[in-house]
């Protein structure tokens, strides 16, 4: 055999030998991650004031024991790398350093995120992890990180699976179980290779504080709520425990109406989406928080068999969407797209709703099945016709049970 053969066999046996352990890691994200992240009200604008207030806050405002898990650095905290290469935080803005802010988040139980980029710099000018995946993955994990957020500016030519699993392996390499949430966009279709690189990949461009509009930037735009919920269609056959279609961080409490924050919540809790909250949570409404705590809401997120919601019914500007639920249950979600209040009159038995992918039906035909109002508490049954009124971009979400 020809040396150059002997040599590519080598190396291949090596690749496999490579390949068979670097796999993501297992166990994180069986459910939809939940936590906060600072884009979306605070941009470059970021400190690690900021982050150890918000992680307090989240201790005292009741979001940790609702579940939220993750204070998550977005953008804008990088220095420069020093001579060996190694990335180093904004010495001004993060004086005590990324490990001393990662003990004082573990400290309250709660997790850090960081964010960086495919390409050689992230979307706000900085070092991104081009060239330096696996330095920088060990650089996190000897900061303690658990959740690395990655992003997709200044990657042309760059290829999304290579890149996106280049970062996986780094990460597996470094050894510490670090959340990997993928931000392309949903450019090159993730949700169709991702399974084994990410926990989550975003599926859209960024969203836009608006209920139902489209933001154009000069080269892209950004998507207001129905937006984003019209471009998840056909995506739920590829979500599920350990990764998840990801519909970008929320806008809640950032100035949509309370009927806007409620659908808005709601939607992205159906479609199983991470729920990680993009407003000032060191300054948050009652309305907002009890938003945003509402345990019935985020139980159905938070539901174990992971199945996205899907919409079974238009009628007019009424959409009816389902969700399979644990233990034979189901979540139904009525949203009201438009900017009148709108009746609902819904006759249960008259609607067989039947999931193709789950092999699961609602079939109010042959069960009673009874339901509770996950934002009133409201409770009726499914023998009744439903009767309701829903605001302007409303929506009530209802939970339903099979009566014994
Ligand atoms: C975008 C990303 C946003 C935010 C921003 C930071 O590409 O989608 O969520 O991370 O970059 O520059």
């Amino acid at each position: 055999m020809k040396r150059s053969m002997l040599n590519m066999l080598a190396l291949s046996a090596c690749t496999v030998a490579f390949n068979a352990h670097a796999q993501k890691f297992d166990g994180l994200a069986a459910t939809p991650q939940m936590g906060w992240n600072s884009w979306n009200t605070f941009a470059c604008d970021i400190n690690e004031k900021l982050i150890r207030d918000t992680a307090d806050a989240m201790v005292k405002n009741g979001l940790k024991d609702a579940g939220y898990e993750y204070v998550n650095i977005d953008d804008c905290w990088h220095g420069k790398r020093d001579e060996k290469g190694v990335i180093q935080a904004d010495p001004e803005r993060f004086p005590s350093g990324m490990k001393a802010l990662a003990d004082y988040v573990h400290g309250k139980g709660l997790k850090i995120g960081i964010y960086s980029d495919a390409g050689a710099t992230t979307c706000g000018g900085h070092p991104g992890s081009r060239g330096h995946e696996y330095q920088d993955a060990q650089t996190y994990a000897a900061w303690g990180i658990d959740y690395i957020k990655y992003d997709w500016c200044d990657t042309k030519g760059l290829n999304p699976v290579g890149a996106y699993t280049t970062m996986r392996d780094a990460i597996r390499a470094a050894g510490r179980p670090m959340l990997f949430s993928m931000c392309e966009w949903g450019d090159s279709k993730p949700w169709e290779w991702a399974k084994d690189v990410g926990h989550s990949w975003r599926t859209t461009g960024d969203i836009y504080l608006c209920f139902d509009c489209e933001f154009s930037e000069a080269s892209y735009s950004r998507w207001g709520v129905l937006q984003i919920l019209d471009k998840q269609a056909g995506l739920r056959v590829h979500s599920g425990p350990g990764h998840w279609n990801d519909m970008d961080m929320l806008e809640v409490g950032r100035g949509l109406t309370e009927d806007e924050d409620r659908s808005h919540f709601a939607a992205w809790a159906m479609l199983a989406s991470p729920l990680i909250l993009g407003n000032d949570v060191r300054k948050m409404s009652d309305a907002t928080k009890r938003i945003l705590t509402n345990k019935e809401v985020i139980a159905i997120n938070q539901d174990k068999l992971g199945i996205q919601a899907w919409r079974f019914m238009q009628a007019g500007r009424l959409e009816y969407w389902a969700k399979p639920l644990d233990k034979g249950e189901w979540a139904v979600m009525i949203l009201n797209r438009s900017e009148q209040a709108m009746p609902v009159s819904y006759q249960w038995t008259n609607h067989r709703v039947n999931d193709d992918m789950s092999k699961r039906v609602l079939d109010t035909t042959k069960t009673v099945y009874t339901w509770t109002d996950a934002w009133t508490g409201k409770t009726g049954d499914t023998s009744k016709k439903l009767e309701s009124k829903l605001a302007p971009h409303g929506a009530i979400v209802l939970r339903l049970k099979a009566r014994s």
